[in-house]
């Protein structure tokens, strides 16, 4: 902390702890609508005991200070970062958003770029939290509580502790950190001060619990001993019982094993904003508003992240949006996102992207002058252990995600929509149809948009005796030589 005489700047803020981001963006309202230059601004955290008044100039009658939502969610992640310029930096970017209000979209940007590295760094620091916390039984009065030691790089116990909150909410349990704790009776969750590495039990009857979890739970696939590494840095080692099996485990592995789980679809990045949301309520949806303005795909496609049109996206990753030109002559609709374009957020990158893109370019058509996009935005699908099944959109999740679809079409007007398979025509006709039946057909909307039916690539893929896996595909193939005549007609 700096001193308050030492402080030159003309306003000083005192903030009531590192995590007080409340603290922080009143003050900076305060001070961006009094037009307060980011470099007069002193940013200090001090315990009450002695912490001055903040002396804050009042906010002007009916000003008010637009900046992107999503700079608060980007705001309030970087906020815990340890860099104790966060505060001013943050400012700083706030600053620049009142005239640069497309600043987060310049990736290249050095101050974009620093947040998006902090943002990073916590959601990463996050994410070993919830995986490498340990609970060691310690005895109270008779009953059961747990206590458990964890040094975090960031100031990251307050937006995680919900976390475990639903995770072990039957237990009464502690986790102790360096600046802060946090406690939870069975009831109600406490934020506490900090500790010392000597206030947590060492050893248990609780050890053997884990290190039998962990063997059982062994994956292969953690072979891969960079990635275990970095997944689990030595850092951590020290508070994992089940560290010492690691070399026994690996000695053990099996190879088919190894190959079988590296072919597996992924678990969700962990440390994904959307993960994070779920797990914190506190944090506020953004709006399902009809009041988009929106003049480009890309507009339109920022406004998309925060859609909750639909429940899907709580267990999504990300909004998965189309792709392409703004002004395609084509646009492609499929189902939904796959695993693997939920997790890139792209739309046909997966398995089924790639035979569409291959048919597509033995079609002659350049998939980088269509536009693709999904009947529906977010992943949809039933856990399977590690995995993550596909499950069909229902026509409700069909209905709601058409807002999109529809300004999609209004701001390309292409002259041409192809439905790939079944999902995608009811999107785009409004009603049910029977696209083996109608294949190859085109039907022309009221709007006087024509549709193409076809199927969806992901058919092809699920084919397995090679001779109609052929036939299929050269189908396919001919379809896609169709909608190229007919975006040149
Ligand atoms: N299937 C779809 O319908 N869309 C994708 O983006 C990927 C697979």
């Amino acid at each position: 902390m700096q001193p308050a005489e030492l402080d030159l700047t003309r306003y000083s803020v005192w903030l009531e702890g590192e995590t007080d981001f409340a603290g922080w963006r009143d003050a900076a309202r305060r001070l961006a609508l009094n037009e307060i230059r980011p470099e007069d601004i002193g940013w200090h955290v001090a315990a009450s005991s002695d912490r001055p008044q903040n002396d804050l100039p009042e906010v002007p009658r009916d000003a008010q200070l637009v900046v992107p939502r999503e700079f608060i969610d980007h705001a309030e992640t970087a906020f815990c970062h340890c860099d104790p310029g966060r505060f001013a930096f943050l400012y700083r970017m706030l600053w620049r958003l009142r005239t640069e209000p497309r600043l987060l979209a310049i990736a290249s940007d050095p101050d974009t770029r620093r947040l998006e590295t902090m943002e990073k760094a916590v959601r990463r620091d996050s994410h070993k939290m919830h995986a490498f916390v340990r609970f060691r039984k310690i005895a109270d009065g008779g009953e059961e509580r747990y206590a458990a030691w964890f040094e975090p790089d960031h100031f990251i116990v307050e937006r995680n502790a919900d976390f475990f909150v639903r995770r072990f909410t039957g237990m009464r349990w502690t986790i102790l950190t360096p600046y802060a704790s946090a406690d939870w009776d069975g009831e109600r969750l406490a934020i506490g001060p900090g500790a010392a590495k000597a206030d947590a039990p060492d050893q248990d009857d609780t050890e053997a619990l884990w290190r039998t979890y962990f063997e059982n739970i062994f994956n292969p696939a953690r072979l891969k001993v960079k990635a275990m590494q970095k997944e689990m840095p030595k850092k951590y080692w020290r508070n994992l019982p089940e560290a010492s099996l690691i070399p026994d485990l690996i000695a053990g592995a099996d190879k088919a094993a190894i190959e079988m789980i590296a072919r597996m679809p992924t678990t969700p990045a962990p440390h994904h904003a959307k993960v994070q949301a779920k797990h914190w309520p506190m944090r506020e949806p953004a709006e399902a508003t009809d009041e988009i303005s929106a003049e480009t795909i890309s507009e339109l496609r920022d406004a998309a992240k925060g859609c909750r049109r639909c429940p899907l996206w709580r267990d999504a990753t990300q909004t998965v949006f189309g792709e392409g030109p703004d002004n395609a002559k084509v646009v492609f609709v499929g189902e939904q996102p796959g695993d693997q374009e939920d997790l890139a957020g792209k739309p046909f990158v997966g398995p089924a992207g790639k035979v569409f893109d291959a048919i597509l370019d033995d079609a002659g058509v350049d998939r980088q002058k269509v536009y693709v996009t999904n009947a529906v935005k977010h992943f949809k699908f039933e856990p399977r252990g590690k995995r993550r099944i596909h499950s069909k959109p229902n026509a409700g999740e069909v209905q709601a995600c058409r807002w999109w679809i529809d300004r999609e079409f209004a701001l390309i007007k292409p002259e041409l929509a192809v439905a790939l398979g079944a999902t995608a025509a009811l999107s785009l006709l409004g009603k049910a149809i029977p696209v083996t039946k109608m294949r190859g057909q085109v039907v022309e909307r009221e709007d006087g948009l024509r549709v193409f039916i076809t199927i969806h690539p992901s058919f092809i893929l699920r084919i397995h005796e090679p001779s109609e896996k052929e036939a299929e595909r050269a189908r396919f193939l001919q379809d896609m030589r169709e909608v190229k005549r007919l975006m040149a007609a």
